[in-house]
């Protein structure tokens, strides 16, 4: 098919090619993405002979995804995270010999306090609370040196502090330096089961498909070391009632931990696997 034929000849049956035809990427990789995209999005066009009020909901339905997002809200990636896209990019993106990825999240803030090892993120510091211990490793098990953690959770309510009038933006999330063995440890509390946001788009797609917006509890970590590559992953526990129907596919069974009995304190142990960059 002659794709360099004037613009004005257009039709259902050329109209993918021209407008594949239209862009001049620099990158092979950035013309391979784009020529899916198009070719996707148009076969999909094609394949349901899609209706001018379904196209316009559609379009409809992103621009709410944009105006109900925020610097604390972020409704694009919910949406990826409820059509399972962002769970099929950790798993297919995963680096070899690492601890598995799940979801970032639309709750991650890029500005949790810098805290010390043993450093307790409890708004009010009642009790032993939970102790979690981990360490960071590369694939072949030996800690790694220079290694830290970016870790956030909802308190037992289910609620990110973010989200909570009742406690300071910074409770229940860190960022930590690991000692030189590659540990890390921080007293907190187990979090809370919580719903997705269901007052935007994503929520009436979710009701208009029958789904949950429950997800089972988790406290969300980046693991980073230099030469590594960074993981961004959940961890959950182990009886949690929502683990078999997270509404953002973020569960894999090797990320489900169970707390144990010390003294007077639960314990969570943990092991974080990173791969070498490059
Ligand atoms: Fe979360």
């Amino acid at each position: 098919m002659d794709t360099h034929a004037p613009a004005y000849d257009i039709n259902p049956e050329n109209v993918t090619e021209k407008v594949i035809a239209s862009f001049s990427m620099e990158t092979p990789r950035g013309r391979k993405l784009l020529t899916s995209l198009v070719t996707h999005l148009h076969g999909f066009a094609r394949e349901n002979q899609l209706t001018h009020d379904e196209w316009a909901m559609a379009v409809g339905f992103l621009f709410r995804c944009g105006e109900i997002s925020s610097a604390k809200r972020d409704e694009f990636m919910l949406l990826s995270d409820v059509l399972g896209l962002s769970s099929f990019v950790d798993m297919t993106d995963a680096p070899v010999g690492a601890t598995e990825g799940s979801v970032l999240g639309p709750f991650y803030a890029s500005d949790s306090p810098e805290v010390a090892v043993g450093a307790d993120l409890r708004p009010t510091h009642h009790g032993a609370g939970l102790l979690v211990r981990g360490v960071v490793q590369d694939a072949e098990g030996q800690p790694i040196q220079g290694a830290a953690i970016d870790m956030w959770q909802t308190g037992e309510n289910g609620l990110y502090a973010t989200q909570d009038d009742h406690v300071p933006d910074s409770a229940f999330r860190c960022k930590m330096a690991c000692n030189e063995d590659g540990r890390f440890t921080f007293v907190t509390v187990l979090p809370g089961p919580y719903m997705v946001p269901d007052d935007g788009p994503v929520g009436e797609l979710l009701r208009a498909g029958g789904r949950t917006a429950w997800r089972p509890a988790h406290f969300h970590f980046l693991i980073m070391a230099p030469g590594f590559r960074s993981i961004t992953t959940e961890i959950f526990f182990e009886g949690d009632r929502y683990l078999g129907t997270d509404a953002v596919f973020g569960v894999r069974k090797s990320l489900i931990v169970a707390p144990h009995r010390e003294g007077d304190r639960d314990i969570i142990d943990l092991v974080f696997r990173l791969a070498a960059a490059g």
